[in-house]
């Protein structure tokens, strides 16, 4: 594992990004106080983001499980977060082939020992976790073919998901086309982002303010635009059916309907023609 300075050393009392994503879609067990207290201060302020962190994990799974039926065998999850107790992401894509593999990165270093931990328990053969930062693409790419695991001649699976609001528009232009740049054509990018679209923008303020890092929800023009402006300035993907929907809604509503207001994310799937 190449060694990369994690963005934050461990500390409990700082709220951390992983930690308050973990106690919104999921068990938080790994959430301290001061992590609890921020999930909970954005519940309030925006109270679709816990339904929508939860949706997210859901559309995640189904986006794996259409790339996986659509071929692709290897998969590259930036910004992975923290493993889930249940199943995770190659689970799902194992479902569809056994031999599918998957690299998950994240640039806290917390994150990639609890996913070691997690791979090594299972004999991870096809699968790592790496210590990288993906807003540095040829990194991260270097990184995920030297474990083995990523072929640069075949289709990707690139998981971006929660990630690109960390960016600004430009950062967020440019990482998000280099990577499919470098990426073979039929790769896919698995794409979800917070939405500032319906909400009211003093709370959308007083979120940002609150939250551990820098954060930029999108208007779902801009998302569109991040995914499918033509080069050089952007990537040109092509989105699957439904396109860019609510994250509770790819890729298709669930049959009780998307919860009533708007969400507080928006999902997507591109392929690289
Ligand atoms: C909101 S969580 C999303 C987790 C997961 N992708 C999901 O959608 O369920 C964002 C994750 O991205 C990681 N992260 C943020 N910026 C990153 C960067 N530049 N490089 C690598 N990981 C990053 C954080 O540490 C965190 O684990």
């Amino acid at each position: 594992m190449t060694e990369h300075t994690s963005t934050s050393g461990f500390d409990p009392h700082t709220p951390a990004v992983y930690r308050v994503y973990q106690g919104l879609s999921s068990d938080g067990k790994d959430a301290f106080a001061a992590d609890r207290e921020v999930a909970a201060q954005l519940t309030v302020l925006i109270p679709a983001v816990r339904q929508a962190a939860r949706a997210n994990l859901a559309f995640l799974e189904a986006a794996v499980r259409a790339a996986s039926q659509r071929g692709v065998r290897q998969f590259l999850d930036l910004g992975a977060g923290l493993p889930r107790p249940d199943r995770n992401l190659h689970d799902v894509a194992r479902t569809i082939e056994e031999d599918i593999r998957f690299v998950y990165l994240d640039h806290e270093k917390a994150v990639i020992t609890h996913w070691q931990g997690l791979l090594y328990g299972e004999h991870g053969a096809g699968l790592a976790a790496v210590l990288g930062d993906a807003l540095h693409p040829d990194e991260a790419l270097a990184l995920s073919q030297a474990c083995g695991l990523i072929d640069p001649a075949q289709p990707t699976g690139l998981i971006m998901g929660a990630l690109a609001h960390f960016w600004d528009d430009g950062t967020a232009a440019k990482t998000i086309t280099s990577y499919m740049e470098a990426l073979t054509a039929g790769s896919m990018l698995i794409f979800s982002h917070a939405t500032s679209d319906g909400h009211d923008p003093e709370q959308i303020a007083a979120a940002k303010d609150i939250y551990p890092v820098d954060v930029h929800p999108r208007t779902a023009a801009q998302i569109q635009r991040l995914l499918t402006d033509p080069g050089p300035h952007g990537p040109g993907l092509e989105l699957l059916n439904p396109g860019l929907v609510s994250v509770h809604a790819w890729p298709k509503p669930p049959e009780e309907g998307v919860p009533p207001g708007p969400p507080a994310g928006l999902a997507a799937v591109g392929v690289k023609p």
